[in-house]
């Protein structure tokens, strides 16, 4: 993997003007990924800085080295899930940091490279960010009820016809396992009558995006993860986020309501428990989302939201 056909950061130039890195500060990367926007953070640090890149997936992170690892600040590039963020710092022997990024999801890379099973080219139905996590889509749909699946179906993704997919999926899987993008793909299509498109989106795009964050508890790690973060945030620090989809802008959006004091109890709860108390402050009123030219360029930033908050001192 080289600099030009790695993964094109979103929103970078916003990124870096919100994280506002100086030289010595300690930044984690909780999603490095193929090190695009670590990269420019690298040359914000100086000499005495450190940047921490976290991912999953193994092949992220040998690249991230790759890309990162001659910047003359400390670099440290761990595979690791984001939801144990405390613990993979806290090895490194650093209590605090200034500066903490998510951007998540899945990387082009990732999305390129059809044996890895997210894209609609035909492959082993994978779908797994980290290669060491032993289940696959194809092992997820080979035993998921049929109402798990419709939830996950209509929750993650907001698939309409999600009863009708769970429903196809399980009485198909009687015969003979779904094992395939390709499969996975055209029996969705049938659900749809048979039609592969709506308003210009492949009508399997849903069902695909809802299995690939049920199988890598994609909205559940990012809860927790941002929970701890919090913790390892010094005073002062700042915490952005890239989010791409509605579950993912309902988790960052929550985290942050409660940092501002403002509780997001379900009404009529007799007393407060989502322990909402004025910790933050927001770097920015609502999100910041990417320009046209951005979006031109790099369709992947059309649904990207970006926020952020920093933590008061106390
Ligand atoms: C959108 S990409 C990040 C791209 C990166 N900002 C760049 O500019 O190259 C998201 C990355 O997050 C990683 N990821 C997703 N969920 C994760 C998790 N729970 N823990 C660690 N990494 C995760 C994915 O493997 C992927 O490499």
């Amino acid at each position: 993997m080289t600099l030009n056909n790695r993964h094109q950061p979103v929103l970078l130039q916003e990124i870096l003007n919100l994280l506002d890195c100086a030289p010595g500060e300690c930044v984690v990367d909780a999603t490095v990924g193929y090190g695009g926007h670590s990269f420019e953070i690298c040359k914000r640090l100086g000499e005495k800085g450190t940047l921490i890149g976290i991912d999953r997936d193994e092949e992220a992170v040998e690249c991230a080295w790759t890309v990162l690892h001659t910047f003359p600040c400390r670099v440290e590039i761990l595979h690791g899930n984001f939801a144990r963020i405390d613990e993979l710092v806290w090895g490194l022997e650093i209590e605090q940091v200034d500066k903490i990024l998510y951007d998540t999801g899945v990387s082009s890379p990732q999305l390129d490279q059809p044996e890895r099973g997210f894209s609609f080219v035909d492959a082993p139905l994978d779908m797994r960010m980290s290669q060491s996590d032993s289940e696959t889509a194809a092992d997820l749909l080979a035993y998921i009820s049929e109402q798990d699946l419709a939830r996950v179906l209509r929750e993650y993704a907001d698939e309409r016809r999600s009863r009708s997919i769970a429903r196809a999926i399980v009485s198909r899987r009687l015969g003979s396992p779904i094992r395939t993008t390709g499969e996975l793909r055209a029996l969705v299509h049938r659900c749809y009558g048979g039609m592969s498109h709506q308003h210009g989106i492949d009508t399997a795009t849903r069902t695909f995006l809802a299995i690939r964050i049920a199988l890598n508890r994609e909205l559940e790690n990012l809860k927790v993860s941002l929970e701890k973060a919090w913790k390892l945030l010094r005073p002062g620090g700042r915490l952005v986020t890239i989010s791409f989809h509605s579950g993912e802008h309902r988790i960052v959006k929550e985290f942050i309501q409660r940092r501002l004091g403002r509780c997001i109890c379900p009404p009529g709860m007799p007393k407060c428990g989502c322990g909402a108390r004025i910790e933050a402050e927001l770097l920015v009123h609502g999100t910041i989302t990417a320009r046209p030219l951005e979006t031109a360029n790099n369709p992947r930033s059309r649904s990207a939201q970006m926020r952020g908050i920093r933590r008061i001192e106390q």
